[in-house]
């Protein structure tokens, strides 16, 4: 049983250094998409979609959907050409973990 309760656990915390991983190597990888979306995925223009707070589901199904041509825009096609199945996910938990602010774009 405490043979039990110790592989659970560790389980459990390599399960969260996956995770973290995931989360740092999107927060890394996001440096090219701050250009227009903002640092955090949060910016003021109304031009580019607000990334922060957005469900990782809905961000993977979009990026893929790009890559894919099912989803068809002339800027996000080319960026996400260049992103691999990882990249994807590691973008996806970076940008759903950032708090969505509620800034009224400028312009
Ligand atoms: C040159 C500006 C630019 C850069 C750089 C850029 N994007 Fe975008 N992104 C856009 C625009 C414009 C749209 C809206 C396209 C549309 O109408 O489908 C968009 C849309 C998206 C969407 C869909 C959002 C939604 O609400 O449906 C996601 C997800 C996304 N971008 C992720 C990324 C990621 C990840 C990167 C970096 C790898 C990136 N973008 C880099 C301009 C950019």
């Amino acid at each position: 049983m405490r043979n039990l309760v110790i592989i659970c656990f560790t389980l459990l915390v390599s399960n969260i250094a996956i995770a973290d991983s995931s989360y740092d190597r999107g927060k890394e990888k996001s440096v090219t998409c701050s250009a227009c979306h903002g640092t955090d995925g949060n910016n003021d223009n109304k031009m580019y979609p607000r990334l922060a707070g957005q469900y990782k589901n809905y961000l993977i199904h979009a990026l893929n959907s790009y890559k894919s041509g099912e989803r068809k825009n002339a800027i996000m096609s080319g960026f996400a050409a260049g992103l691999s199945s990882q990249d994807i996910v590691d973008l996806s938990t970076y940008y759903s973990k950032q708090k969505g602010l509620n800034i009224i774009p400028k312009n």
